[in-house]
């Protein structure tokens, strides 16, 4: 039978729908905090009467505090999941999630044995950020993992890319409910009140998260690893009624990073490409777009509104263009799709590079930004994940992409905090007239390109155990 016409059963697409709501949070999340940096300034960094450096600097810390957790969540991930099953990891996840959103919001309510001093109001509110940001890091690497653990081969790369899809929502949506909020009050009402509710509002979507959990199975892969055969056969029945189900377990049971003492596959060379992929998509510059982009615009002469609006039209583009992914990754591949995005930010941000540097009008720099946001979508974006969640071996799945998925927040935090310096240093913004990051981020995709011209294999339609076969055959 031709497997496109294979009819899909329900349950992978109620998996798929509660599994990227993690995804969801995960871009609430990590934007959200963006319309609340002058309360956060007000409420907890004024008070406590820093000069303006030491303000600055803990101003920064508080809005990049999540990203601590992020990197904490990606790193227990693999040893929760791999211990308790993806399904529970997640369910820890959608609870890390309500607390923090409930948390942040109030950070006063039950400390007044700590006295409610600023002080330690703020370092609860920043002590519940860094819980929600265990929950992201946890469901930015379970989500694309379970689902690829449950998808049919030749769906897979479709259905891991609606996580990203879900993610850039979850950005989205942030930036219309910080919108919404900011227009019900004025500025004392957002400092005391208002900003309340843009971290709270993320309660009701974790919420759902947690429910919807309840419906979805475990990961029959990884209950083939845990020896309950029975249980993986049940549910391998309702995922793929057609598949030889028996010869699959076998498959999977296949030992590949260890026969006795011989080792089949090199696991630490998988790993390299895992781990590579990740920093690469984010040293090319992606989050300094996404973060910095009003910034950006009003640097080259946009007034504050027109600053907001060029920003959502990113926002736009950048999921318009991730559906170019989901239609076509199973169908040309994941390669071509990386190829010809990594390429086309190399010419973007070249040209985003050169319109700073010769001091051309603004819009020349939103139409780039846009060139270069289109080719992250259809590409790097979902892609990314869907190679890091179907690379590695059953055997070491969780733990392998637990670190390169840490791998991925601590460049994505170190790629966001030197930007400023790269942009506002004297000597290049005098040389280049600020262009030279943009420069920076060019010569990284067109490495990544050749990255992944030379190193990185194609899988689709592969099942996740013919993967491995191939790593096996590949060993030199
Ligand atoms: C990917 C990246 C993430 C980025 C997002 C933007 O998911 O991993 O860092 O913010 O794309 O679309």
């Amino acid at each position: 039978m031709n497997k496109e016409k294979q009819k899909i059963p329900r349950i992978i697409y109620i998996i798929t729908a509660s599994a990227v709501i993690g995804g969801f949070l995960f871009g609430y999340d990590t934007a959200v905090v963006s319309g609340t940096i002058g309360a956060l300034e007000k409420n907890f960094i004024l008070p406590q009467g820093f000069d303006v450096t030491a303000a600055n600097w803990w101003l920064g810390f508080t809005v990049s505090s999540a990203l601590i957790g992020c990197i904490i969540g990606a790193l227990s991930g693999g040893y929760v999941s791999d211990k308790f099953g993806r399904k529970k990891a997640m369910v820890l996840s959608a609870i890390l999630f309500f607390v923090s959103a409930l948390g942040s919001a109030f950070p006063e309510t039950g400390i007044t044995s700590l006295g409610e001093q600023p002080s330690s109001v703020w370092a609860v509110f920043v002590g519940y950020r860094i819980i929600g940001g265990i929950g992201v890091g946890l469901a930015s690497m379970l989500a694309p993992m379970y689902i690829s653990e449950v998808a049919p081969a030749h769906i897979r790369g479709r259905l891991v890319s609606w996580n990203q899809f879900a993610i850039v929502i979850g950005v989205f949506i942030s930036f219309l409910v910080n919108y919404q909020i900011g227009k019900m009050g004025d500025t004392e009402w957002l400092n005391t009140t208002g900003w309340r509710y843009m971290f709270g509002a993320e309660a009701l979507p974790a919420l759902v998260y947690f429910f919807m959990l309840f419906r979805v199975p475990e990961s029959p892969r990884w209950l083939v690893l845990k020896g309950k055969e029975l249980d993986s056969e049940m549910i391998f029945k309702r995922l793929s009624p057609t598949e030889d189900i028996k010869l699959l377990i076998s498959n999977i049971k296949k030992p590949v990073t260890k026969v006795g003492t011989k080792r089949v596959i090199d696991s630490f060379q998988i790993l390299k490409i895992g781990v590579f992929l990740a920093i690469f998509q984010q040293f090319i510059g992606i989050n300094v777009v996404l973060y910095y982009a009003p910034e950006i615009f009003k640097s080259v002469g946009a007034k504050g509104d027109e600053a907001l609006w060029q920003s959502v039209i990113v926002g736009l583009a950048n999921m318009v263009f991730t559906i170019i992914a989901i239609e076509k990754v199973d169908l040309f591949g994941r390669k071509p799709l990386m190829l010809i995005g990594a390429l086309g930010m190399t010419i973007s941000m070249g040209l985003m590079g050169f319109a700073f540097f010769a001091g051309f009008n603004g819009i020349y720099i939103l139409v780039f930004m846009l060139l270069y946001i289109s080719f992250f979508a259809m590409s790097w974006g979902p892609v990314t994940w869907v190679l890091i969640a179907e690379i590695f071996p059953n055997e070491i799945r969780a733990r392998a992409m637990s670190i390169a998925v840490a791998s991925m927040w601590v460049s994505n935090f170190l790629v966001s905090q030197t930007f400023p310096v790269l942009d506002k240093n004297p000597y290049l913004a005098e040389k280049f007239n600020h262009g030279f990051a943009y420069w920076v981020y060019a010569a990284v995709s067109l490495v990544a390109f050749l990255f992944i011209l030379k190193k990185v294999p194609e899988t689709r339609g592969k099942t996740l155990e013919e993967m491995e076969e191939f790593w096996n055959k590949s060993r030199t």
